[in-house]
């Protein structure tokens, strides 16, 4: 069995933070679960404590010292609050994974707030130049990590990173949320991938999707 590795969630009690931490429950890591509001992130860490009661969960309300503590970090916050939380763990997430799950998006959902050279998980890099950032979990919708598998597919998720052992690290926890993994390319495809999700939110709310809707590449 491969050593267990410890996973901080910063922004843990959001919806994304918390579907990953809940779907990450379920597997072989230790979870530190990590935002500002305490009451929260207690009620959560019980509440995934009662669905798997073997789960190595803690909470820690210091992104600093979760980030230290930790092997790999899961930046689960809006794009807004990334450049604070950066500086706060730059030292600490030196050589680390730090996976960017943002998608930066306009008011309105129709469009994204970075320019069109560059993308959040790029920006998060330029903040954090000696981690290794991935981009991981921005495809897929929150609600969707109650059922990954939808209409009888298992929706894709894509990741994209510089680093070919980090992308590797970042698939296999894609997997143990229970979605697919597809490494899609450096870091660079982000910004296709950021702009894919601003295509889904719109088809979302033109269909009616109802927020559980995926990609999924078909191929032989
Ligand atoms: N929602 C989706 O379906 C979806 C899909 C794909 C990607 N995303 C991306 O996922 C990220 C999170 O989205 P969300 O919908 O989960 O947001 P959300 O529900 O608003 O959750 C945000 C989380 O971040 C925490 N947080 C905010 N500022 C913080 C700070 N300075 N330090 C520590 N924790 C902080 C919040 O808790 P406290 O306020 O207690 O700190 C909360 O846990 C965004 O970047 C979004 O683009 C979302």
């Amino acid at each position: 069995m491969k050593t267990k590795q410890t996973i901080a969630i910063i922004g843990a009690t959001g919806n994304m933070g918390s579907a990953i931490a809940k779907n990450l429950s379920q597997g072989n890591y230790r979870l530190l679960l990590c935002a500002r509001n305490h009451d929260k992130l207690y009620t959560l860490a019980q509440e995934i404590m009662e669905g798997n009661l073997t789960t190595d969960v803690d909470v820690l309300d210091c992104t600093m010292n979760a980030s230290w503590e930790a092997d790999l970090i899961i930046m689960a916050v809006p794009y807004h609050e990334e450049k604070e939380i950066a500086e706060k763990i730059r030292q600490v997430a030196t050589q680390k994974i730090v996976v960017s799950i943002s998608n930066p998006l306009n008011e309105t959902y129709n469009g994204l707030t970075t320019a069109p050279d560059t993308s959040a998980a790029e920006e998060l890099q330029k903040l954090l130049p000696n981690s290794k950032i991935v981009k991981a979990f921005s495809t897929i919708f929150a609600a969707d990590f109650a059922s990954p598998v939808i209409g009888g597919k298992q929706a894709d998720a894509f990741v994209a990173g510089n680093d070919p052992e980090a992308l590797q690290t970042v698939s296999e926890l894609v997997q143990a949320t229970g979605f697919n993994p597809i490494i899609a390319g450096n870091l660079s495809v982000s910004r296709t991938l950021e702009n894919m999700t601003v295509l889904l939110i719109q088809l979302t709310m033109k269909y009616n999707y109802n927020w559980l809707a995926g990609w999924k590449v078909l191929h032989h």
